[in-house]
């Protein structure tokens, strides 16, 4: 065999006046009318509770999109009923066959169904049309191309044989059904999370967010036009706890794909090993959870290219990007620098809703967020300990808006320097370049996160070092560029620590986790 050739999808730029805006406008204009009802999905079928929930767009949330129908645990165990009837027959399907139904979702997704991902993620999630595109567009195609390029690759690894006899492995799915719980933040990794185990050869009962539930029933609807079998992959609309209530008890409960919180998926696994006697095996569970991403700049650094790294890296989509860079240590020597070049980027850019196109920063995902992030700048403007020195204006009269904002800590482990916030606020630590090693040792222990780190340097042995100190703060290391954007292929994604498994989403390390292979001896 040989596959088709598999690439990274071009990013379309959208630019004022190009083909894709008009289009993506279109499609926005199409979508964006109100009226939806959305269904769960388990066994093919649209299920409708009559139990509905709003949708509205974050940054306009006085609008109402329509409604989606809630489940409860009835729904969780027939999902489950659905997964483990299908599993059979999928299990048995050639692979091939499983190949090229995700080669043609990507198909589907990359050419007509493009600006639907497009325009139902910046309607439903607040992101702009470039993040968007990056994200439910390229991201998504990349995962289910690279997977099945990666499927390839492991089905092609094989033992050696001695005269006589014929070993080989079979990479047989896991016996059971996995679990699927996806974040609202990125439509790639909730269409990911349920496709990678699914292509090779699980069936799968699939959470999403309840901000993400748009975009989730559009990957439902590619899927199954692309050929999906009926109870491949199963879509409930439940709390988290019915879910788990009724999944991490039963006997075919075989694995968890995750991207969330650290304190949801601790408890997830606490409650998994509790059950671990009442499973036919081991269950597998990967995870990628939470971050307090960092930039590290030392005194030979370009203080333009730090700058633009921090407003990239800790704003784009508002912030709320596992990877974004959310705390910085910067030597005294080049802030002033830093700091105007920040200022005069976040002069630049404007905030609004992601229809108008000039807006690069749009809602934060809803209100408990906001509320959350809003809490925080009001406690860093009353405390002795920290300085709002940009932004800091948060307003929820239409959307979840939150301004860009830079905070400089005075002390290192000022709690905007430690904990995850997931929202657009950066916190600035500033040091004396001679105390660079002091530095990094509170880099290094202040926060259990370990996703993402970027470091800035003109001078090579500073980049050894520092490379060298840090190899287990970051999972996705950067060398003098932001610590975002990594693209499927190319930077295989995922932390240590308490950021989670680090099995690499998009990878064949990632594969792996979803397979239980057989060894076989044949002797002739
Ligand atoms: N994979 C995403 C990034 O690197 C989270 O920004």
């Amino acid at each position: 065999y040989k596959l088709p050739e598999i690439k990274n999808e071009p990013v379309k730029s959208y630019a004022p006046g190009s083909p894709e805006r008009e289009a993506l406008k279109q499609k926005l204009s199409e979508l964006n009318r109100g009226g939806l009802e959305i269904p769960m999905i388990i066994d093919g079928k649209e299920i409708r509770t009559g139990n509905l929930s709003d949708i509205r767009p974050p940054h306009d949330h006085q609008r109402l999109l329509g409604h989606y129908h809630q489940g409860d645990k009835t729904h969780v165990q027939m999902a489950i009923e659905a997964a483990l009837k299908a599993k059979p027959a999928w299990e048995a399907m050639h692979w091939e066959s499983r190949a090229a139904i995700f080669l043609k979702a990507a198909e589907l997704i990359a050419g007509p169904y493009r600006y639907d991902f497009n325009a139902v993620t910046m309607i439903g999630q607040s992101k702009n049309a470039f993040q968007s595109e990056i994200d439910a567009v390229c991201e998504l195609v990349d995962f289910y191309r690279f997977n099945v390029r990666n499927m390839y690759e492991l089905y092609g690894m094989q033992p050696n044989s001695a005269p006589g006899t014929w070993n080989r492995t079979v990479w047989r799915p896991l016996e059971g059904f996995v679990f699927a719980l996806t974040p609202f933040n990125f439509t790639s990794i909730a269409g990911n999370l349920g496709g990678a185990p699914a292509l090779m050869g699980n069936t799968v009962v699939w959470k999403p967010s309840k901000t993400a539930v748009y975009s989730a029933h559009l990957i439902m609807q590619v899927l199954k036009e692309a050929g999906l079998p009926d109870g491949v992959i199963n879509l409930v609309y439940t709390g988290g706890k019915e879910a788990a209530d009724v999944i991490f008890n039963h006997r075919e409960f075989a694995g968890l794909h995750f991207t969330g919180s650290t304190a949801v998926f601790n408890g997830m696994w606490k409650t998994i090993a509790g059950n671990m006697e009442k499973y036919r095996s081991y269950p597998r569970i990967v995870g990628e959870t939470g971050g307090k991403d960092y930039v590290f700049a030392d005194a030979t650094a370009n203080p333009k290219e730090v700058a633009t790294a921090l407003t990239r890296g800790a704003f784009e989509y508002q912030g709320q990007k596992c990877s974004a860079a959310s705390r910085a240590y910067i030597p005294t020597t080049i802030w002033e620098e830093v700091r105007s070049y920040m200022e005069a980027d976040l002069q630049s850019i404007k905030m609004g809703v992601p229809e108008d196109f000039t807006n690069f920063i749009n809602a934060v995902i809803d209100e408990e967020s906001f509320d959350k992030l809003a809490g925080k700048i009001a406690e860093a403007q009353q405390s002795p300990d920290a300085e709002v020195i940009m932004g800091g204006k948060c307003d929820k009269s239409k959307g979840y808006f939150i301004e860009p904002t830079v905070i400089l800590a005075k002390k290192p482990d000022y709690v905007t320097m430690r904990e995850e916030l997931f929202g657009p606020i950066l916190t600035v630590y500033l040091y004396e370049p001679e105390k660079l090693d002091e530095t990094l040792d509170i880099l290094d222990t202040t926060t259990d996160y370990a996703l993402t780190g970027a470091i800035f340097s003109s001078n090579r042995s500073n980049i050894e070092k520092l490379t060298t100190r840090l190899t287990h703060t970051a999972g996705n290391f950067y060398i003098n560029d932001k610590p975002t954007g990594a693209v499927v292929d190319q930077q295989p994604f995922g932390g240590g620590r308490a950021s989670g498994t680090n099995d690499k989403a998009g990878s064949l390390f990632n594969l792996l986790r979803w397979v239980s292979p057989q060894t076989i001896k044949e002797t002739f």
